[in-house]
């Protein structure tokens, strides 16, 4: 992966879960605005991606890809200039084969893939501006394609562009990590497609344990993008998806309207100690180091020396949950103050904590010690802390 991009998660909007196929220049630049009115580009957010379905049903009489004439008909440059004008960059969607994952599955019929046209397409983008390539695989081994090689092959033509562009891969299978994913990728799925769904955020969290070494500045897991304030996750939902995905140093990729989001929505997305969680490596991605059914703690070292715990409670009823010294990340210490990222309430814990946490709910402490660091005890885990 371009080694100096994507050295935190990146963290901004795509078009798929809030629109899907049916996206055009207005909404896209309507998510841009909002960006910045709704506070989020203060927050951090910077990425305004154009997912599938942006494309012309043929190429031009170049063999460039166009955007659709009817959903841009201004192209794409323009979009890019608006976006940078606000001080955000612009990421699009491509894949490797012959088609986009639309033109199977979304009943958008013509959006090519850039099987044999890499370096083209990867110039196009550098030529618009784009700042980010979400470059999908929606079996494009029917295309006889290896995924490896088809990835780097992208890669390495977007290096030929001089252009800083991150790239973003999914590969299916996405589960296991294979080792080069990291050489070739800022960012790789690891699941299948997220849905505004409970048992959705819940299966995606179980499949992040053990891909912690992975994990480091300008290589992240991607565990998908948000569905913060989509379908019928909670108001409780909402908050342990956001702080699950921090903890797990994964891209925060809005996937909702931002124009017309609530103020509770809002208020998760734009949580600065939530997000500083995120976009602080620490030397490890967050790992389960209790799991006791539907309960479970979660911990992060972080690079100041404090631990983020994240207590998780899957169960249909609120539990009480508690966490000891070790637990929270300091053997031996009996000094430990603990801040909850979501009341901003600090406690004098000294050597152990005991809380109630809600039903599919969280509680996120940052934890430190008076007497300052130990090193991070990370268990729960055989992956080696990448260095
Ligand atoms: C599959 C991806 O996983 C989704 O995020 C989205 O990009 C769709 N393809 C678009 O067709």
């Amino acid at each position: 992966a371009a080694a100096e991009l994507a050295l935190t998660p990146p963290l901004g909007w795509n078009s798929w879960n809030a629109y899907r196929c049916d996206i055009d220049e207005t909404k896209i630049k309507a998510a841009a605005d909002a960006m910045v009115a709704q506070g989020l580009k203060a927050a951090g957010y910077t990425y305004v991606n154009i997912d599938d379905c942006w494309q012309a049903h043929t190429r031009d009489a170049n063999g460039n890809l166009t955007a659709h004439p009817d959903r841009f008909p201004n192209g794409i440059k323009p979009i890019a200039d608006y976006v940078h004008a606000k001080g955000l960059k612009l990421g699009i969607y491509a894949t490797p084969g012959t088609k986009t994952c639309a033109n199977i599955w979304d009943a958008y019929p013509g959006a090519l893939g850039s099987l044999g046209h890499e370096q083209a397409d990867a110039a196009t983008f550098a030529a618009w501006g784009v700042d980010y390539l979400k470059y999908d695989w929606c079996q494009a081994d029917r295309d006889g394609l290896v995924a490896r090689d088809a990835f780097t092959k992208m890669r390495d033509a977007l290096a030929a562009t001089g252009r800083p562009i991150v790239l973003s891969i999914h590969d299916e299978p996405q589960l296991p990590v294979p080792s080069w994913r990291p050489e070739v990728a800022n960012l790789w799925r690891t699941t299948s497609d997220i849905a505004p769904t409970w048992s959705s955020v819940s299966s995606i969290i179980d499949k992040q344990v053990g891909l912690e070494s992975f994990s480091g500045p300008g290589a992240w897991n991607d565990p998908d993008m948000l569905q913060v304030g989509n379908g019928t996750l909670t108001a409780e939902e909402n908050r342990t998806h956001f702080s699950m995905w921090a903890l797990l140093n994964a891209p925060l990729l809005t996937g909702n309207v931002l124009g017309s989001m609530s103020p509770a929505t809002r208020a998760v997305l734009t949580n600065p100690d939530v997000i500083a969680v995120d976009q602080d490596w620490g030397g490890h991605q967050g790992v389960r180091v209790r799991d006791t059914g539907d309960q479970e703690l979660w911990r992060k070292p972080m690079s100041d020396g404090s631990q983020v715990v994240v207590l998780l409670n899957r169960g249909a009823a609120a539990a009480t949950m508690s966490a000891n010294a070790a637990d929270l990340g300091f053997p031996g210490r009996a000094d430990l103050t603990a801040k909850e990222l979501w009341d901003k309430t600090t406690t004098a814990v000294g050597t152990s904590l005991s809380v109630s946490v809600p039903s599919h709910g969280v509680k996120v402490y940052r934890v430190s010690s008076a007497a300052g660091t130990v090193t991070p005890v990370v268990s729960g885990s055989t992956n080696t802390v990448k260095s």
